[in-house]
């Protein structure tokens, strides 16, 4: 198979990466990629919202299977353009896209579904949004309709808080046209887990729980980000809240997207919060998480060549079950300083070889060659991953290689995985 990854981060490189394990695989190539892809792969500088650039180079080159990174190329509707020309192609279309592209579509499909997510109001209004604040308890959660990169997500403590958040997104159009319109939630408290799966649209294939840190500091401190680092599997979650988030959730969702004419094929991401009433959705992303991805993907025993092509032909029933391999796998992401708002970049970076000796392995995102030496390019560097019997002994392997990688300025989390160990409560389900 010849393989095409479109994107950049340190996502792209895990899929590489991972794919390049396939007897399947003869060649990828990864448009844009970044300094770590094109060590294992051919580059190519096509961006990814260039869809005749990237469609004119599948063809060319005879690729077999495109699998697209990033949301923004699927909300616009890449995958729409790559199968109008009968190209494979591995991403939910345009309007199954919404999921993510759209909280209003989000939010209101769960509803019509039963999906349990929290309480909510549409808004475009500022005046009006104000005023439903204004008698609503807080903390209170703002978010802007459309994709933001991650930074359309507020949590207001006070009402100035929540006056000034929504303000800057209706009034004063801060994130343009993704701020149209906003959610007005209720707060939920409880432990976050990301679980990812992938479907054709029939068939549900689950990806291992992971935790994601949106935090920039240690003790979940500081601005969110998006995502600091990341460990599998999070085995707080039990049998039971599982098979409740299988029934309750992927499952009326895949039925519900195809009910509405938007078949949903991809990877179905949820980001749930467990309350003490069960498992709620946060979120639905349209694609792999970053840095989820980075610790998932390196348990998984399977081919994911064959569940990709699978997923894209819809026949992801004939591959048989997803495999996974014993033990846990930590990743610790590196950012440059300044980073989320005004990251530093074009930092000299030292340390950089293969620590796979180690059982560690370095997931480029923002990195860049110059003759000999790696620089800094984007405001998360790298994300290393240590992968072990357990989660502290993973843990221990990537920080034992994050002290040989320095660059000026490097920022990274002390504590992932610090509530791995954290009960939860579920009373309602
Ligand atoms: N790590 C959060 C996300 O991928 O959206």
């Amino acid at each position: 198979m010849r393989v095409l990854v479109v994107g950049s981060g340190g996502r792209e490189h895990t899929l590489v990466w991972k794919l390049k394990q396939s007897p399947r695989v003869k060649k990828i190539y990864a448009t844009p990629g970044n300094g770590g892809i094109a060590l294992i792969a051919q580059t190519v500088n096509i961006k990814a919202d260039d869809f005749e650039g990237l469609i004119n180079f599948a063809r060319k080159n005879h690729i077999d299977l495109t699998v697209v990174g990033p949301e923004a190329p699927l909300a616009a509707g890449i995958v729409d353009e790559f199968q109008k020309r009968r190209l494979r192609i591995f991403g939910p279309s345009k309007d199954a896209a919404e999921l993510e592209g759209s909280k209003t579509f989000s939010k209101e499909f769960m509803r019509k579904y039963h999906i349990p997510t929290a309480p909510f109001q549409v808004f475009t209004n500022a005046m009006e949004a104000i005023t439903f604040i204004k008698s609503a308890a807080k903390p209170i959660v703002i978010k802007a309709d459309g994709l933001a990169a991650g930074k359309g997500v507020f949590i207001a403590r006070t009402q100035d808080e929540a006056v000034e958040t929504v303000d800057n997104i209706l009034t004063h159009r801060k994130f343009g046209r993704a701020g149209e319109k906003i959610i007005v939630e209720t707060f939920l408290e409880g432990q976050e887990v990301s679980i990812m799966a992938f479907t054709d649209g029939k068939t549900i294939r689950y990806m291992l729980p992971s935790q994601d840190h949106k935090r920039l500091g240690d003790g979940d401190t500081g601005p969110n980000t998006g995502g600091m680092g990341a460990y599998c599997p999070a085995r707080f979650l039990d049998e039971e809240t599982m098979a409740f988030i299988r029934e309750h959730i992927f499952e009326p969702t895949v039925s519900g997207m195809e009910k509405e004419g938007r078949p949903y094929r991809g990877v179905l991401y949820a980001g749930l919060i467990i309350t003490e009433a069960g498992p709620k959705v946060l979120e639905f992303n349209c694609r792999f998480g970053d840095p989820e991805t980075q610790a998932v993907l390196p348990l998984l025993k399977s081919d994911l060549a064959l569940i990709l092509k699978g997923v894209a032909d819809g026949n992801l029933n004939t591959v048989g079950e997803v495999d996974w391999n014993n033990g846990s796998a930590a990743c610790v992401v590196m950012a440059s300083k300044g980073y989320p708002e005004n990251p530093e970049i074009g930092k000299r970076i030292a340390g950089l070889r293969n620590y796979s000796d180690k059982r560690c392995f370095l997931f480029h995102a923002g990195t860049r060659r110059d003759g000999k030496n790696w620089l800094t390019s984007g405001g998360r560097v790298i994300g290393v991953t240590g992968i072990d019997h357990d989660l502290p002994a993973a843990l221990a392997r990537a920080y034992d290689v994050i002290g040989n990688i320095k660059f000026e300025g490097m920022v990274y989390r002390r504590d992932i995985g610090h509530k791995a160990e954290m009960p939860v409560k579920t009373v309602g389900i």
